[in-house]
């Protein structure tokens, strides 16, 4: 009994050591029953994605409940979940998306940390900057991710950053400090899809599975020394985005997908080299 125990726990660890390649879906603003979140929670089935992140507004309609909305996407383990500003509370969303808090780490494997912030906060915001800020000093994984709802900077005519100036006037500069350890980061709130670069910092933007709305390009200094640069946008259609990390190839890629029929609208590696696939040429750049 204690030899097949014994042989059992070393065939995990042989396949959990030789485990290389994590992939993750991510959507954002999907908290509520309607077709382009349908379209959105199929098309990751579709994918075979079973660790999904989520960017915040899990739930815009205060009557329902989380499990009204989410329980039926029974396919997906919540592998980290990024407050928005739709929600019952932030205590009922932890608990039932089984955050740990409002902002936490999270690791898939040794190699690729995620680092989930809080943007809704109005009341913890220093305490999150020197969490973060030890965060990025003491990283030493290969991958490093930041989630968080409230884009950094204004990307469209329908938010603006100063919804969350507090937050993002302490958070912004510590993202800046360390760009060079951060693989990318990851936001929602504005209903679009597009890939941007902050200097030399990738940004995912994928906040397009509740609505589909237009935005222009964006090639700006936003603050001085900062050059906030669109590099991609999508075809206005439902979108959600996958992530596909090999820890042992050292090769981290997105791909923007468009969810009526999983055509890849853009694929991007964000590592080792930064580089847009010829894919993401073929949505003409507005
Ligand atoms: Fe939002």
């Amino acid at each position: 009994m204690f030899k097949k125990s014994l042989m059992l726990f070393l065939v995990l660890l042989s396949q959990q050591a030789a485990a290389t390649s994590y992939s993750f879906g991510f959507a954002s603003d999907a908290g509520m029953k309607l077709p382009g979140a349908k379209l959105v929670h199929d098309g990751l089935v579709a994918e075979g994605l079973t660790e999904l992140i989520l960017g915040g507004d899990q739930l815009y309609n205060t009557k329902d409940s989380y499990e009204d909305v989410w329980g039926d996407w029974t396919e997906f383990n919540w592998f980290a979940v990024a407050h928005g500003n739709h929600y019952l509370t932030l205590e009922q969303e932890q608990k039932y998306f089984g955050m740990p808090s409002d902002y936490y780490a999270k690791n898939a494997g040794k190699n690729i940390r995620f680092l989930i912030l809080n943007s809704e906060s109005e009341t913890n915001i220093n305490e999150q900057a020197a969490w973060y800020e030890n965060q990025l000093a003491q990283a030493k994984e290969q991958f490093l991710f930041v989630v968080l709802h409230h884009p950094p900077y204004t990307l469209s005519k329908y938010h603006t950053w100063e919804e969350r100036e507090e937050f993002h006037k302490i958070i912004r500069p510590i993202t800046m400090k360390y760009q060079s350890k951060i693989t990318s980061i990851f936001t929602g709130h504005d209903h679009f899809a597009a890939l941007y670069r902050l200097n030399d910092l990738t940004w995912v933007h994928s906040g397009a599975a509740l609505q589909h709305k237009a935005v222009g390009v964006a090639k700006t200094d936003v603050e001085p020394g900062i050059m906030l640069k669109t590099e991609w946008l999508y075809d206005q259609t439902y979108h959600f985005t996958r992530l596909d990390v090999n820890d042992a190839t050292g090769v981290a890629k997105v791909s923007f997908i468009r969810a009526k029929d999983l055509s890849r609208s853009c694929i991007v590696t964000l590592a080792p080299v930064y580089s847009m696939d010829e894919t993401c040429e073929s949505v003409a750049m507005r």
